[in-house]
């Protein structure tokens, strides 16, 4: 395990947002981690990524304890794309996504030729190379959420910690984005733990699914076992049936709505 939570509870003043999470994660793997609005994915996610520090538990990463990581040698490992992500208005996109590369410059140093390839990749792999002098406001939804996944895959870190990364995308680019995070996996071995509210999509991108509900991790393991428990039907309080055409398929949710 590369990354791992033992036992992480979390509270906002009275309210246990994250109860005794425990999870670990290895390299290459792909984790959904999927749950109801308020389940405490986005807690989980910034305890992962050591921007919250558990009261109780920890998060130990490459085997030592998150508050013992300086801000740089964690960004040079880590990256983490916030569920709401903030820049100023009058930032381009290309600014934000050489923004990624920060942990990789010395004091006083400037670009190098391994960081604009860096950021050239990222902004061709997110599909924005015509966009990046284009300033953030300027930008759809979807475009500005696909300059911030640019910036976060520019960072070139080893483990990606993504909060709803195509919450605002089409179709199309959704896609688009998740085979990315598959080949980031397969090709440079990435791991990826990506909340993402598309039980669908999270079944067919992730080795594994973790399921939050109220603050306390109530399944772990792979699609093909949470689609025999009935856990998301009953968490997630809709009715539907598991279709799996061929057995090389992840399993498919079809959800009833009634009309
Ligand atoms: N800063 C905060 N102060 C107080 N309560 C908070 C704060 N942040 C989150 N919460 C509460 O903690 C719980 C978990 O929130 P969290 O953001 O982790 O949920 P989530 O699973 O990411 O939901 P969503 O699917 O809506 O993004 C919620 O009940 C939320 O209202
Ligand atoms: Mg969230």
């Amino acid at each position: 395990m590369i990354l791992k939570a033992t036992n992480v509870s979390i509270r906002y003043g009275a309210h246990c947002a994250l109860d005794g999470f425990s999870l670990g994660f290895s390299p290459a793997e792909i984790v959904a981690l999927i749950g109801p609005n308020g389940s405490g994915k986005s807690t989980a996610l910034h305890a992962l990524a050591g921007l919250t520090r558990p009261e109780v538990g920890e998060v130990v990463l490459d085997g030592r304890e998150m508050r013992q990581w300086k801000r740089r040698n964690l960004a040079k490992r880590l990256s983490f794309l916030p569920q709401a992500p903030y820049a100023p208005d009058d930032m381009s996109v290309e600014q934000l996504v050489r923004q990624g590369r920060f942990a990789h410059l010395g004091p006083f140093q400037g670009f190098r030729s391994e960081d604009r390839m860096a950021v050239q990749w990222a902004l061709e792999s997110t599909g924005l190379e015509e966009l990046a002098d284009r300033g953030l406001k300027e930008l759809s939804g979807g475009e500005r959420q696909r300059a911030w996944i640019a910036a976060a895959l520019a960072q070139e870190s080893g483990i990606l910690i993504l909060d709803e990364p195509t919450s605002f995308l089409d179709i199309g680019h959704q896609v688009e984005i998740l085979e990315l995070i598959s080949r980031l996996s397969r090709e440079r071995g990435v791991t990826v733990v990506i909340a993402i509210h598309d039980l669908n999509h999270a079944m067919a991108i992730a080795d594994r699914i973790a399921l939050l509900s109220a603050g306390r991790l109530v399944f772990e393991g792979s699609p093909a076992a949470l689609s025999t428990t009935g856990l998301l039907e009953t968490t997630f309080n809709v009715k539907g049936k598991f279709i799996r055409s061929d057995a090389a398929d992840a399993p498919y949710l079809q959800i009833r709505v009634q009309r």
